[in-house]
């Protein structure tokens, strides 16, 4: 046990730092993992039968406008140039989202210009306009008017969320964006790809060096194993970047999440959908969207050409047991985070950072940004080393 730094939770938070820490003032890092595997919910691995590259914990696309993350992942890993595209079955049709030119033109059997577009959806977010809105459905409409609200929002939202958007509150979305271009790209970022290689190989990466010693299927809270908390705490710097409630024993109440259920099957067809994801904008169909990971790496000429691997994503409200995925956030989840962050302060030699460290739903980019500005102007000067 000669570490000079502990690492909770092996995500790319935690990985950053970790790999910071090591290459850059030669500590050794302990990290441990409370899973079987490393990386957090980043983590992929290949399916059995297909050798298809599967998302763990859901699809992850990455992508960043942030020159400093840019060049710090690509010493890592070498991206491809996939672009994301999303598309949505609602009634039978598919249509292109985010909602555009495209979108508009075939929901209202139209041939309408930028100019004309933007006048109709004007037009139709005045008409349906409520004053103040007291809802998601009422703020929804106010932007972009019922008929498209109740097309490709209205639905969708209910199965994410399990709630009516009328009983959720108005500042679950401030703005729809809605492009008046054919432009369906999803993601808006200078740079976009996914790894050549995998997600698990860049994680790996991360954490090859003989001073970072990665410890799976350990957890901080097992008082059993040598790095649990009461022995940690206060001896040795810390990095945690577990639940900010359970480390304080949900003392001021528990955070709220939503968790995905996914349910994977291999189909004996060579191409399911012809596309990686299809959002289902109707409620009568039970899951949100179905994934399909052979279109995320179409430069892969190894996969199978009979057979693909879809994975099928319902959304809930997660209890202790499952995997925290996005926070709820209501009015009452704000007010404990306030609490969790008085105690925080107590904690002088712990760091809380990442997901779930911060109750923040955060992209890979952003983790990983977090991560290189806590390390620069945190971590480093604890060691002495200059910020
Ligand atoms: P995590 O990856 O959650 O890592 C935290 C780690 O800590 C976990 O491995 C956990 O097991 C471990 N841990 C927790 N408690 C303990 C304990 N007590 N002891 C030991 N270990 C513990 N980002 C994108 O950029 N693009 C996307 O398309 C995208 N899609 C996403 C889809 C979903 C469904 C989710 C949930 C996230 C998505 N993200 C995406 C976000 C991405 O997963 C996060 O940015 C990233 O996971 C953040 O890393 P992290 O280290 O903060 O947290
Ligand atoms: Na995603």
């Amino acid at each position: 046990m000669n570490a000079d730094l502990l690492v909770v939770g092996s995500g790319f938070f935690g990985l950053t730092i970790a790999e910071r820490a090591a290459n850059e003032l030669g500590l050794n890092v302990q990290v441990i993992e409370r899973r079987h595997h490393i990386g957090g919910n980043a983590y992929s691995e290949n399916e059995a039968e297909t050798g298809i590259e599967v998302h763990r914990y859901g699809a992850h696309l990455f992508h960043t406008s942030n020159e400093s993350v840019w060049e710090y992942v690509n010493r890592f890993t070498r991206f491809t140039d996939y672009v994301h595209r999303v598309y949505a079955d609602y009634n039978g049709e598919v249509y292109p989202l985010p909602i555009n030119l495209g979108t508009i033109n075939q929901f209202f059997r139209a041939a309408h210009g930028p100019a004309a577009a933007r006048a109709l959806v004007q037009e139709l977010a005045a008409e349906g306009a409520t004053g103040d809105p007291q809802n998601l459905e009422e703020k929804a409409i106010s932007l972009i008017g019922r008929p498209l609200y109740e097309a490709f929002i209205r639905d969708y939202t209910a199965k994410q969320w399990q709630t009516d958007p009328t009983d959720l509150p108005a500042e679950v979305i401030s703005r729809l964006p809605v492009r008046y271009t054919y432009d369906n790209r999803y993601f808006n970022d200078a740079h976009e790809g996914l790894p050549v290689d995998g997600y698990t190989a860049w994680l790996e990466r991360m954490a090859d060096n003989p001073r970072i010693d990665v410890t799976l299927e350990t957890d901080f809270f097992d008082a059993s194993q040598p790095w649990n908390k009461a022995a940690t705490v206060g001896s040795i710097p810390i990095i945690y970047t577990g639940p900010i409630d359970r480390y304080f024993d949900y003392s001021e109440g528990e955070l709220a999440w939503r968790t995905l259920d996914f349910e994977e099957e291999v189909l004996q067809v060579g191409d399911f959908q012809g596309t990686s994801v299809m959002n289902y904008a109707n409620r009568d169909v039970p899951y949100t969207r179905i994934h399909e990971f052979r279109h995320f790496h179409p430069e892969r000429d190894w996969y199978p050409k009979d057979k693909t691997v879809i994975m099928r994503e319902f959304s809930r409200f997660a209890t202790r047991a499952d995997e925290p995925y996005y926070p709820v956030n209501t009015a009452q989840d704000r007010e404990r985070l306030l609490a969790y962050r008085e105690l925080q302060k107590g904690e002088a030699k712990v760091l809380f950072g990442g997901r779930l460290g911060t109750y923040q739903y955060l992209d890979m980019h952003m983790a990983i940004g977090a991560a290189l500005s806590a390390f620069q102007n945190k971590v480093a000067p604890m060691f002495g080393a200059g910020a």
